[in-house]
């Protein structure tokens, strides 16, 4: 429709140029009137010091502030073993790897990290990727292009890679509720049974902290002849023995096609993997675009990557002392009559359910208080259950969950809201 056909004053219009500053102020001023325009904080962490940070935002100078949202969760970026492996490769081999992995970027690292991660989950082979994003959108993309006719069944908290993968994929998607077998088995005995399925779905998820039931979706997949997709991307390096997360804690490993995870939360450093049979790697290898048209990961940061998961299989002591902190947060929370979500996993929620307050929290601890955490706002979590989102680590100790929790009742009294049920 023409301008013209709108106001009806005759004057061709077609050609007007688009206003295209009206159109990007109009997007930006929306996300203002729903108070949830993302401000970036401005930190510099403390190395060796972690949760310890300098915050340059809105101060004169660097003002020293605890992290309280960090998905470093086992503080592992800044562990001397990742430190003292990423300073040797860097001055063994340089800053870059120089290319894509087919074309000059292909390092010994890559290899042994590729290896080492397949171990990790009882698995053939691995593919590095550069983020965890691309290894969910790059694999599920090109998956079900590979399988002609594929039906892809996605929980629906899935996070946003998984979705733009499956999107990308063109394939027919069926979105099922959440963790909910049911729905799940009523829309896989809907399919056609010749087709090609997959099931896509997370084992920790990251922003209620529940976990998925890896063995009854595995019966479900058994049952309909499917394959499993398992996003582990807030598990690895926290769960399991050795950290190859709920799937090995769960011991259901052997029974999922592909897991993925990433390189930048628990293992402290940067990129995303996927761990599978040899052929399902080599099928992504050689036709996933995101994976085949892109540099490879810096060297450095796959020389920090192996020592930390390396480190993670050997030492269960950043994963104990990281449930301790959890667990004591809670029951912390709890206690104090803050609205904390139960959780069975290492995610810490409160839930506030505005995000003008959630935002007003936040600002207030960080300006009063030196505490950083970040409001969780839509469309990361759905609108009214807007949320401060806390991951305690293992250098989180007693006094600063008690500051945090006092300044908390502080904060939740001055803005008169709501307590826990
Ligand atoms: C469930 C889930 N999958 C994948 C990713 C992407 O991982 P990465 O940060 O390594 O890109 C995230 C990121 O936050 C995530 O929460």
């Amino acid at each position: 429709m023409t301008i013209e056909s709108v106001s009806g004053e005759g004057i061709d219009t077609r050609h007007r140029p688009v206003d295209y500053g009206r159109v990007f102020t109009q997007a930006i001023d929306r996300l203002h009137a729903e108070g949830r325009y993302r401000v970036f904080i401005d930190i510099l962490r403390n190395k060796g010091m972690f949760p310890n940070a300098r915050c340059f935002a809105g101060h004169n100078g660097p003002k020293p502030i605890t992290v309280w949202c960090s998905n470093d969760y086992l503080a592992m970026g800044q562990h001397p073993k990742v430190i003292a492996a990423m300073e040797e490769a860097l001055h063994d081999v340089g800053a870059g790897s120089g290319g894509t992995r087919n074309i000059g970027g292909n390092t010994h690292y890559h290899i042994d990290l590729e290896a080492e991660l397949a171990e990790l989950h009882g698995k053939d082979a691995a593919l590095l990727f550069t983020s965890g994003y691309v290894s969910n959108e790059a694999t599920l993309a090109t998956l079900a292009k590979v399988l002609p006719g594929c039906v892809i069944f996605s929980d629906e908290l899935n996070h946003a890679s998984m979705i733009a993968g499956i999107r990308n994929s063109g394939c027919e998607k069926h979105v099922f509720r959440h963790n909910d077998l049911q729905h799940l088995e009523e829309l896989l005995a809907a399919a056609d049974p010749a087709a090609p399925k997959l099931i896509a779905f997370e084992s920790v998820y990251s922003m209620d902290g529940d976990v998925a039931p890896l063995h009854a979706i595995c019966d479900l997949a058994d049952k309909y002849n499917a394959l499993t997709y398992l996003d582990e991307v807030h598990a690895v390096g926290m769960y399991g023995a050795h950290g190859g997360g709920i799937s090995e804690r769960d011991e259901a490993a052997d029974r999922i096609t592909i897991i993925e995870g990433t390189l930048g939360k628990a293992f402290g450093v940067m990129g995303g993997y996927i761990a599978a049979d040899r052929m399902i790697v080599d099928v992504i290898r050689s036709y996933a675009p995101g994976f085949i048209f892109t540099t490879s990961l810096s060297p450095v940061l796959v020389a920090g990557v192996l020592a930390s998961v390396r480190h993670l299989k050997a030492s269960s002591v950043e994963r104990d002392a990281q449930q301790a902190a959890a667990a004591r947060l809670k029951a912390l929370f709890t206690n104090a009559g803050l609205p904390v979500l139960p959780t069975t996993t290492h995610i810490v929620p409160l839930m506030v359910g505005d995000p003008v307050k959630a935002k007003k929290i936040s600002d207030i601890l960080l300006a009063e208080y030196g505490v950083y955490v970040q409001p969780i706002n839509y469309p990361t979590v759905p609108r009214g259950t807007e949320r401060l989102r806390f991951t305690p680590g293992p250098a989180h100790d007693e006094a600063m969950m008690r500051e945090l929790t006092d300044a908390l009742v502080e904060i939740w009294g001055r803005l008169e809201l709501r307590q826990a049920a």
